[in-house]
């Protein structure tokens, strides 16, 4: 077992690219650790046997992009379905579309509005605060889309999201609340959306398909007490692309960086189909959970593949990560963000050292700006240091 000439850490949508760009470009060995059990960092995806359900493990991942480059290289590994996402959200009782769109507005309000009239309307409830500076999340809210409208669908979402009452929450979390002043409720704006054809994990899995790349699961990339670790492959001088926790990396020595987290309950139903559609949000504080995922709905053209009888949905519980949760969402106070900019400090002084994806970086990104990422980050940072 030669020493690899390049050991990614980590086998989500950044490493995985990385590893792919690295053999097709030079030809390279490249072993791929991964502490889980299973390739697809964050956007695995497994069968559920009982419904025929393709299940997101770590919650729904819907790909979509403007980004043709992305656009064209997802496509060498994965065709995509027709997928169209959008939203509901039940409040008091009703079924509701999402984002807030002109059909949401007239629905609420029990009217038959024009674009022009229901913009007005929006325009005079947000003037409510006209004058003063939001002190607080509950605020920010009012002044943007009006209190009827952000007390019925943003107030207590945001809340169960923070577990924190949003007049206790800081108004720089919410900068923009989108309305549509027509009817459409198509979720994304970008050129290209879809989900992958054939499963999440069998499109990952076929950009890695090449015997110059091995992947070791199960392994971390702290434990000395297996070879591709750390300290023996910094000692080695082996080219690491690390896209663990960047924090994690250095011992917390500076200290934790901060995230939220997502705990899912699964429940089951007796019935083929129990919202009509892929995602409910519960708007009101009465429900504990944020929204609800039907994952069969993700993909209706299984339907002659799925349990007519039978469905699962998870509930999404937002909470504050401990350092042993998955963390999800980069929380990101001034205090973080200064933080992090001492991390990438001395991530940038880390000689055969690449950092990148989210916990690389500490980031929110969408599955289509990783694939850019480590595009870019391929041709720029780690093609030169497998030449030297
Ligand atoms: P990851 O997928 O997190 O991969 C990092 C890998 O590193 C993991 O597999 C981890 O096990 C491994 N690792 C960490 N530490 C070690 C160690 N010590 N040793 C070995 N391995 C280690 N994007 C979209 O485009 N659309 C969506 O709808 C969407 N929904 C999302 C929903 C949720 C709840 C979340 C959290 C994210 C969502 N995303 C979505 C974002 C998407 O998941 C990410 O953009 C993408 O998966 C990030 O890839 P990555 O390679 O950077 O990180
Ligand atoms: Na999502």
């Amino acid at each position: 077992n030669a020493t690899p000439d390049l050991v990614i850490v980590g086998a989500g949508i950044f490493g995985l690219t990385i590893a792919q760009q690295a053999v097709e470009k030079l030809g390279v060995n490249v072993t791929i650790i991964d502490i889980r059990d299973h390739i697809g960092g964050n956007a695995y995806s497994y069968m559920d046997p009982e419904t025929g359900a393709e299940i997101h493990k770590y919650g729904a991942h819907l790909f979509h992009t403007s980004n043709s480059r992305v656009w064209e290289y997802v496509n060498r590994f994965t065709k995509f379905t027709d997928y169209v996402h959008r939203v509901y959200a039940t409040h008091d009782g009703e079924v509701f579309p999402l984002p807030i769109n002109l059909g949401t507005i007239n629905q609420f309000f029990r009217a038959n509005y024009t674009p022009a009239q229901a913009k007005a309307l929006i325009d005079e409830q947000a003037g409510e605060l006209a004058g003063t500076d939001p002190a607080n999340l509950n605020d920010q809210g009012i002044s943007l889309i009006g209190r009827p409208l952000y007390e019925a669908f943003i107030k207590n979402y945001t809340a169960k999201q923070w577990q924190t009452d949003p007049s206790e929450l800081p108004a720089s979390i919410i900068k923009r609340l989108p309305v549509r002043f027509n009817y459409n409720n198509r979720y994304f704006k970008d050129t290209w959306e879809g989900l992958p054809a054939d499963g999440y994990t069998a499109w990952l899995e076929r950009m890695i398909d090449d015997p110059r790349i091995t992947v070791k699961l199960e392994t971390d990339f702290f434990d000395e007490t297996q070879p591709l670790n750390k300290r023996a492959l910094l000692e080695a001088g082996v080219p690491v692309v690390y896209t663990g926790p960047v924090d994690r990396y250095f011992d917390y020595d500076l200290g934790e960086l901060k995230w939220r987290t997502v705990d899912f309950k699964e429940v089951r139903y007796d019935e083929g189909d129990h919202f009509g559609c892929a995602v409910m949000n519960f708007s009101d504080a009465d429900v504990p959970y944020t929204r609800a995922i039907e994952f069969k709905n993700f993909n209706p053209e299984r339907a002659a593949e799925q349990n007519p009888n039978k469905t699962v949905v998870w509930e999404e519980y937002s909470r504050f990560a401990n350092r042993d949760d998955e963390p999800y969402y980069p929380i990101n106070t001034d205090e973080d963000k200064a933080l992090y900019a001492q991390y990438k400090a001395k991530a940038a002084d880390e000689p055969n050292v690449v950092f990148g994806g989210r916990l690389g970086t500490y980031a929110y990104y969408d599955m289509d700006q990783v694939f850019n990422q480590a595009l870019i980050s391929y041709e720029k940072q780690v093609e030169p240091l497998l030449k030297k």
